[in-house]
């Protein structure tokens, strides 16, 4: 296995995109951006709607997504926005098809006030068999706090 790195997230309006290209400017490796065949709703409030019902259903959107050579990675930065306090379906979708057995999972996320919520504990119930590192979780885009917030977090995570 090569020591490669990946970043692998969804961003719906540009929040998890924006930390995702910070985290990818520090690390060496590729990223690639999640995105259901079906893309969700521009309306806020209808998004809001149809995100409830698909985390209640347990609903996994069909994804826009080839991965030639996972096995080519040993640590996955994995980026999701808090929806409903978990992981936005996307990013459960991509974790259901692909094996990340034995890598390094690294999740981060943005959120609008809730916090980490149960993103990083429910992607970790995804990867039963990874070894998951200490996430990082940041109000919106972050600002300008942004890049030294998440330098200092890869630091801690060496
Ligand atoms: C469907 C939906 C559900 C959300 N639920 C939460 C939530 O439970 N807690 C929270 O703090 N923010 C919530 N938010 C706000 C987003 O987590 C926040 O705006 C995030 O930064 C959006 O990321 P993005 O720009 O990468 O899509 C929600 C947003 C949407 C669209």
């Amino acid at each position: 296995m090569k020591d490669q790195c990946l970043i692998v997230y969804y961003s719906r309006s540009g929040n998890t995109n924006k930390i995702a290209e910070i985290i990818h400017k520090k690390v060496d490796g590729d990223i690639l951006r999640i995105e259901p065949i079906k893309p969700y709703p521009e309306n806020y409030n209808s998004v809001v709607e149809q995100a409830k019902k698909e985390i209640n259903s347990g609903y996994i959107p069909e994804l826009q997504l080839y991965i030639d050579d996972i096995g080519s990675y040993n640590k996955i930065f994995v980026g999701s926005p808090n929806w409903w306090n978990t992981l936005a379906p996307p990013v459960k979708s991509f974790l259901l098809q692909y094996d990340l057995s034995n890598k390094i999972v690294i999740p981060f996320c943005t959120h609008g006030g809730g916090g980490q919520g149960k993103v990083f504990s429910d992607i970790a119930k995804e990867c039963k068999d990874s070894t998951i590192k200490q996430g990082f979780a940041i109000y919106g885009d972050g600002g300008s706090k942004a890049e030294k917030l998440i330098t200092d977090w890869l630091i801690k995570l060496g």
